[in-house]
């Protein structure tokens, strides 16, 4: 019953969101979320903003988290642009860099909102496969498209590109905008960041969900040429003037001011990784080797259905796409190592090893 429903979106699909349980305490493995808290002086400051201050709207500009920003990663304020939430950054992107005349690139096993957000926008997409071994083949994205958009490391599957070939993306579509999506570059993969002063048509969009603790303010960025943040700044200024409030503003600032809490949390994050991921190999899984906050992994002898199953009934909550090619893997969020001890057992367990 779609009565009333534009047209326009009558056959969309929507993005389906890891679930949130609110039943059943979960070991919460699904959403790439970030097992410690926010930083104390973070807790602190939100704390603080909590006050008066909120009968009145924020700044427009956030010129304050931008000047922030701008000085931690070296670049002018005219080259960052805040949104809420990376997701709502990318959304932007999608109507402010691609359009109906060329189809924008993709790889085929990547984030799942990119084929959402063309279908909202009504951007044509092609969708590049990866090669067996879930590469990213770059030279099939040097076609002529009408732009490019990958997360780097690839999420599911967290395997890095080298800066090499994001710098071959970026001057083999010389024409059209090539978006970095860094959701998970804090954990292991170099950034683009540094290629942005020879490439004005690359665009780096990072989050403060998942290094940074803070899935639930909403806070996402863009780090670009002026003319790029320009470009994002029409499409939000013609959609809504103050995207990110008056708390997540202040708290955002805070994370990125609070650099020795960053570097220990992420770190503890890595190294529960390569332990984990021994581990699982141990116990005959094949895991893509992760530059990011999770593992993509598959065993020899059981289906990714039953072991995602078999995890839920032991009150573990992982992710899985019943997806050509991917139907046998199961994406692993890294949680604290108690967490990954008893996801080991469990496997263990799963796979008649215990
Ligand atoms: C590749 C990728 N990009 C972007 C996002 C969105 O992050 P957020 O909207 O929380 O900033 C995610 C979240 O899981 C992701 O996996």
């Amino acid at each position: 019953m779609k009565e009333f429903w534009s047209s326009r979106i009558r056959d969309m699909v929507p993005y389906t969101p890891g679930e949130q349980p609110k039943d059943r305490t979960f070991i919460k493995l699904n959403t790439n979320e970030n097992p410690y808290p926010p930083s104390p002086k973070v807790l602190e400051t939100v704390r603080d903003a909590a006050d008066a201050a909120l009968r009145l709207y924020p700044d427009p500009e956030a010129g304050s988290l931008r000047d922030t920003l701008a000085r931690y990663h070296g670049v002018s304020p005219e080259q960052v642009f805040v949104g809420n939430g990376s997701d709502e950054v990318l959304a932007f992107c999608f109507q402010a860099f691609f359009g109906p005349e060329r189809p924008v690139c993709f790889p085929d096993i990547s984030y799942s909102f990119y084929p959402v957000y063309a279908g909202l926008f009504a951007v044509p997409y092609e969708e590049i496969p990866l090669e067996e071994d879930f590469q990213i083949p770059v030279e099939r994205f040097l076609d002529g498209n009408g732009g490019v958009i990958l997360p780097n490391p690839n999420a599911p599957t967290g395997i890095a590109l080298p800066l090499e070939q994001i710098r071959r993306l970026a001057e083999g579509n010389p024409d059209v905008a090539v978006i970095v999506d860094e959701a998970y570059v804090d954990f292991g993969t170099d950034s683009a960041l540094t290629l942005l002063a020879d490439h004005p048509n690359l665009l780096v969009v990072r989050t403060m969900s998942k290094s940074r603790s803070l899935a639930g303010m909403r806070v996402g960025y863009a780090v670009g040429s002026p003319n790029m943040i320009a470009a994002l700044n029409c499409v939000k200024n013609s959609f809504n003037s103050y995207t990110l409030d008056r708390i997540a503003l202040a708290a955002a600032k805070a994370s990125v001011e609070d650099e020795a809490y960053f570097q220990e949390t992420r770190h503890k994050i890595m190294a529960t990784r390569e332990r984990t991921a021994a581990a699982l190999e141990g116990l005959g899984f094949s895991v893509c080797p992760s530059r990011a906050n999770f593992l993509f992994v598959s065993h020899s002898s059981k289906g990714g259905k039953e072991l995602l199953d078999g995890l839920r009934e032991k009150g573990i909550l992982v992710r899985w796409w019943g997806k050509p090619r991917i139907g046998d893997h199961l994406r692993i969020t890294v949680g604290t190592d108690e967490e990954m001890d008893r996801l080991i057992e469990a496997l263990a367990q799963l796979t008649g090893q215990a």
